[in-house]
């Protein structure tokens, strides 16, 4: 063997090494935990044969507590870069079958360098979280990789989509590094995320919680807001990402992608004339009207299971990737409360973050009422509303198709929080408040008050009080809906609107 020979030899034991990982035995207990390894996860989420790997062979330089005798194949996460739908995606994933994925200084190391060069080429970076945390042994240098991350990640906002997904355990400060991007994907059963786990709340507060209750899927999708997407399991969870990705531009200065659309921007929808209802306190599925008006009735719902009373979801309309955010009567009756008034600011500053225009539907009776609502501050939470609204630069087009009363008729993006286009159906009823309220001020010593509120409901309840001044640009009737957002959106193609100078703004948090 010549030695140019012996030295690839070498290469290719060396490679062999890395890839077998944390070695048979926990690859065995990840796949029998229903639960992938990070390399398997890699190759299902990119194109056939596009991932490249960095870093393969870096190791760590920690002495304490026998680490100088412990191998850690690749440092315990797998980093590298492949294409998604043809497009240039980072990638890094925690490895728990070496040193149970768990960060220490040359493994943060890995993760920053990607998340580097993910800055640097304008392309999306797709964290894969599976890990029993800051690597203990390693101690003040795992802090600081962790820090060095999220410093990252903020740096990130705003620039690259940033796309965190939980495989596994993510517990203490580790999460926070998801926490900073823009969404969090969780898998039923096998993802968990916490600040403290059980055994710690048991000792401090007596509280008794299995780790799935406590920081399981579902309790981030449908309950704390933290996590934006679930899945049945990891291969699904893949698969939901790539898609999650087809909608998405590479990076803050990309135009928002446009793909070939098969469904005709002309159609004509009868059943949106009757979806309506007769009575103005009966609900209705506003996802109906949704898939009547975007392409092929397909809208990817982001966080889904929590304050369902509004809908944020990506669309696309004639091939042209949309946010939309829309009341959802269905639930409460469509009202704004605080965790509807987080969502969807989040998601609208997200939209303009990424050139991604905007179509608010409308049809919200007011902001919740009740105690706990004004304890727990939806003055500063629907505050978030009417910042992201204004801040928004990209197109807003709004389309009233019932109620839209007082604040928050302006929360739902009206003229005056520069709404591009106002369109409405008949059917609008957009007013300071509901009929009722709003003759038993006015009208509170009338003896005929239900004639009066009839009268009322006639001359006020309707889009064209709005229309009078302008506020309402379009009264157009529900079955030309899509032609008429379609040629909207056409229309502000080329917006451009600036904003004063500053450092920032001060988003009421
Ligand atoms: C070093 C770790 C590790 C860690 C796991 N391992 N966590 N090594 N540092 N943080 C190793 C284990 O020793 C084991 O090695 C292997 O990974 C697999 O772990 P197991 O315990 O066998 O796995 P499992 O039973 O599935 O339990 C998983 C687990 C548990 C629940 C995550 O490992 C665990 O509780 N780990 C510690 C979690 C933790 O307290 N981390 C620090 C949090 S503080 P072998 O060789 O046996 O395979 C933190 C602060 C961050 O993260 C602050 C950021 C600002």
């Amino acid at each position: 063997m010549s030695i140019t020979q012996d030295k690839i030899k070498g290469l290719h034991e060396r490679t062999a090494k890395v890839m077998a990982g944390g070695g048979q035995k926990r690859i065995q207990k990840q796949h029998s935990l229903g639960k992938f390894t990070a390399r398997e996860r890699i190759e299902m989420l990119f194109d056939a044969s596009s991932f490249v790997e960095l870093d393969r062979f870096v190791t760590h330089r920690c002495t304490n507590f026998g680490m100088d005798r412990e191998e850690a194949p690749g440092e315990g996460v797998v980093t590298g870069y492949g294409t998604i739908h043809g497009r240039l995606v980072y990638v890094f994933a925690q490895d728990f079958t070496v040193v149970g994925g768990s960060l220490g200084e040359m493994h943060a190391a890995k993760i920053c360098k990607v998340l580097d060069m993910a800055m640097k080429m304008g392309a999306p970076i797709i964290g894969i979280n599976d890990s029993g945390g800051a690597r203990i042994q390693e101690a003040v240098d795992a802090l600081s990789g962790y820090g060095k991350i999220f410093y990252r990640n903020t740096l990130a906002s705003g620039v690259i989509p940033q796309i965190s997904v939980i495989m596994g355990p993510c517990a203490g400060g580790a999460v926070y590094s998801p926490a900073l991007t823009d969404f969090i994907y969780m898998v039923k059963d096998t993802s968990q995320m916490f600040i403290t786990g059980p055994q710690v709340i048991k000792a401090v507060t007596g509280e008794e919680v299995s780790a799935e209750q406590l920081g399981g899927a579902n309790t981030h999708n449908a309950i704390s807001g933290v996590a934006h997407f679930i899945a049945d399991n990891e291969k699904a969870c893949l698969e939901q990402i790539r898609r999650l990705i087809s909608f998405l531009p590479s990076n803050n200065l990309d135009a928002v992608p446009v793909v070939e659309n098969f469904d005709d921007p002309q159609r004509i929808e009868e059943e949106l004339n009757t979806i309506i209802p007769d009575q103005s306190n009966q609900s209705y599925d506003m996802k109906r009207i949704i898939a009547k008006i975007v392409d092929c009735a397909d809208l990817y719902e982001v966080q889904p299971y929590y304050a369902e009373n509004i809908i944020t979801a990506f669309a696309r309309m004639d091939g042209q990737t949309i946010g939309i955010i829309a009341n959802q009567p269905k639930v409460m009756a469509g009202c704004l409360d605080i965790n509807a008034s987080d969502k969807s600011a989040r998601f609208i500053r997200y939209c303009d973050a990424f050139n991604i225009p905007l179509l608010n539907i409308v049809d919200v009776p007011g902001f919740l009422p009740g105690i706990s609502q004004e304890y727990g501050g939806i003055i500063r939470h629907g505050a978030k509303m009417l910042y992201a609204y204004s801040e928004a630069t990209v197109p807003k087009v709004t389309l009233v198709v019932r109620k839209a009363y007082g604040g928050s008729y302006l929360a739902m993006c009206s003229r005056d929080l520069g709404a591009d286009q106002v369109i409405a159906w008949p059917t609008a009823e957009i007013a300071v408040m509901g009929p009722a309220g709003a003759a038993n001020i006015i009208f509170k010593n009338d003896a005929d008050m239900t004639t009066k509120t009839e009268e009322y409901i006639k001359n006020f309840a309707t889009p064209y009080q709005a229309a009078k001044r302008g506020f309402v640009d379009m009264v157009i009737e529900p079955k030309e809906t899509r032609a008429v957002l379609i040629n909207a959106f056409s229309m502000l193609a080329s917006k451009r609107e600036g904003r004063p100078a500053k450092r920032h703004g001060n988003i009421p948090l």
